[in-house]
């Protein structure tokens, strides 16, 4: 039993699995059930790639297709490449099983590859590269962080843009591990379901803020019910490096970029107090 973090285990920088734990990256139908109806994020990626008009776009860590396979479908028609990289082999067979549903048009202009974000690169540059949910706070070491935007920066044309999608920190969430001792409440904080199966996905969740290391370490706890009352139960640990926004700005002008845009939403409105989310967009010296 470890709670040891694994940077190199599958890339992945989660806490090492625990024994009854699943890591919830390995049942994509039950993530893409844990961001039923999550489509704000994913209009503002359309959004996005409406105004900038870019030739080739890259979504690191593409998951499940979730954002990658609307915004394929946005683009028809038009001369936009895009392609996912992902690094889990069950995440990337549920993108390529979305893919090869898409009329053959909107196939040819996006494909997936599997791929480490910190060190892949494409024989061509991209003018626009994406990380949407939260998927660098996987990054839990200075190094690997600056891996992650120097390999963004390095698969961008000059002028290139690089768009970070991160979370405030959640002081309110935090409070708690702060305290003597520390508690660690748990909240449902997801109840979706299947419009097609009925199934019904709980998340509980809880969260530990280790102050000293700037780390939430959060267990989900997943109960799946079927329509039968059957429930699946399941654990999922992971850590999560908690992004301040100075600290982004650095990793940003560390790595050759000037910082374009801060947005506190996905309606694009600037960065303020009480901002959930943290998205950054910098622009390649
Ligand atoms: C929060 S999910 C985001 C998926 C997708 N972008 C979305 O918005 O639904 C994070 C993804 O990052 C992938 N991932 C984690 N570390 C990675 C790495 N080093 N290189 C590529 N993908 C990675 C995971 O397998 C997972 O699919």
């Amino acid at each position: 039993m470890t709670d040891e973090t694994t940077p190199d285990s599958a890339g992945r920088q989660r806490a090492a699995t625990r024994p009854g734990t699943d890591a919830i990256y390995d049942r994509p139908q039950d993530y893409d059930l844990e961001h039923e109806g999550d489509d704000e994020d994913v209009r503002f990626y359309v959004e996005l790639v409406r105004r900038l008009r870019p030739a080739r776009v890259l979504e690191l860590a593409a998951g499940s297709g979730r954002v990658t396979i609307p915004l394929a479908r946005s683009v028809a028609g038009q001369a936009v490449d895009i392609v996912g990289l992902e690094l889990a082999d069950a995440m990337l067979e549920e993108a390529e099983r979305k893919r090869a549903d898409l009329p053959a048009e909107v196939q040819a202009r996006v494909r997936f590859v599997q791929g480490d974000l910190r060190e892949w690169s494409d024989a061509a540059p991209f003018d626009l590269v994406i990380t949407p949910c939260g998927t660098l706070s996987h990054f839990l070491t200075i190094d690997d962080q600056i891996a992650a935007w120097t390999r963004a920066h390095d698969n961008l044309t000059p002028g290139g843009r690089f768009l970070v999608d991160l979370t405030m920190p959640d002081h309110a969430a935090y409070g708690d591990s702060m305290r003597t001792p520390p508690r660690t409440p748990v909240e449902i904080d997801i109840d979706t379901q299947d419009p097609e199966t009925g199934v019904r996905l709980l998340r509980y969740k809880t969260t530990e803020y280790l102050a000293h290391e700037q780390r939430a370490r959060i267990r989900f706890i997943y109960d799946k019910l079927g329509r039968d009352g059957a429930v699946d139960r399941y654990v999922s640990d992971f850590e999560a490096h908690v992004y301040y926004p100075r600290e982004v700005d650095l990793l940003f002008r560390l790595t050759g970029f000037e910082v374009e845009h801060r947005y506190g939403d996905y309606s694009m409105r600037a960065l303020k107090r009480t901002s959930r989310a943290l998205i950054v967009i910098g622009r390649r010296r």
